[in-house]
């Protein structure tokens, strides 16, 4: 692909700072716009850093000049508590509306795998607004549905959230009946650039490819498809924990995960497998 100038909106988050890297691997020229510049030691060398938030009042002109000069912005924010949600929804109405008025070619917007079909869960509700407003804007726009992220596991079998009571009493919490089939954050960020080339680029896997350039969604998912005990069991065993897998229902979640939607058996796009994944971040 010819060099091009990709602005990362959310480039300092966990997805984007993956699509800065691998882009400036590729000889792009990078922008990562976020409302935090990092400081230059959690910067990507290489990487322009920009602050700007795009649900301010301001962010028309921060987005804007941001926007300048660039061929494609990609949107990997994220905001996943009811106010913070508003990222999703009026952000990305400011991110597409300065894209266009900055002449942008593309739009690259990072959602789910089958998110359309997760109605009972209000987050997924919020993704396909999200996806709704770049469709409906003048910017050519890819949509790339990605499976759950490796790490997207930790929060329940490791963080103290959602199962940190569990933890303490010696469980690994799991989705029960979970189907799932993970994907490295480096493969998503491989799949996020490779779709940055043109509306019709080709990527290099199998993915799904839906729609017509420019209003085109490609799903991509992980190498292999494991069902959430597994994945708890394999996450205690790379983490030395003695603690036993438990599966619990999970409302709205639950039903969307054991359906199988959160897999996708003809994108097996990902390279990096689960166990890989655990042997470079594991704290055992
Ligand atoms: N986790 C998964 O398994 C998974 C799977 C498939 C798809 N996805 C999608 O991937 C996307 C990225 O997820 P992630 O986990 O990488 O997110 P993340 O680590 O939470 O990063 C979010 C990024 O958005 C920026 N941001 C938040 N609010 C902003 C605002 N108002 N204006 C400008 N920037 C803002 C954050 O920086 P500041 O805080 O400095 O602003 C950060 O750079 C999400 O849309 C998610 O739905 C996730």
């Amino acid at each position: 692909m010819a060099e091009r100038t990709v602005v990362v909106v959310g480039g300092t988050g966990l997805a984007g700072r993956a699509v800065v890297e691998e882009a400036l691997r590729r000889g792009h020229r990078v922008r990562a716009v976020s409302r935090h510049v990092p400081p230059a030691a959690r910067q990507v060398l290489g990487a322009e850093y920009v602050a700007a938030d795009a649900v301010a009042g301001d962010a028309p002109a921060r987005l804007g000049a941001a926007f300048a000069g660039a061929d494609v912005v990609v949107d990997t924010v994220n905001g996943e508590t009811p106010a913070a949600a508003k990222v999703l929804t009026a952000g990305a109405a400011s991110i597409a509306l300065a894209a266009r008025d900055a002449g942008v070619g593309l739009a690259v917007v990072l959602s789910i795998v089958n998110v359309d079909r997760g109605g009972a869960v209000g987050y997924y509700r919020t993704k396909v607004a999200q996806e709704r407003v770049y469709q409906a804007g003048a910017v050519p726009t890819t949509l790339l549905r990605a499976a759950q992220f490796h790490d997207f596991f930790d929060r329940f079998f490791g963080r103290p959230t959602l199962g940190g009571a569990l933890s303490r009493l010696g469980t690994v919490p799991y989705l029960r009946g979970a189907r799932l089939q993970p994907i490295d954050v480096t493969d998503v960020a491989r799949a996020v650039v490779d779709a940055c080339a043109a509306p019709d680029a080709p990527l290099d896997g199998p993915v799904r490819d839906e729609g017509e350039p420019g209003r085109r969604t490609v799903t991509v998912a992980g190498p292999e498809e494991l069902d959430g005990r597994d994945l708890a069991r394999r996450w205690a065993a790379a983490h030395g924990s003695r603690r036993v897998p438990l599966g619990l229902p999970v409302p709205g979640y639950g039903a969307f995960f054991a359906s199988g939607d959160a897999t996708a058996p003809d994108a097996r796009y990902g390279r990096v497998t689960y166990d890989e994944w655990l042997a470079r971040t594991a704290r055992a």
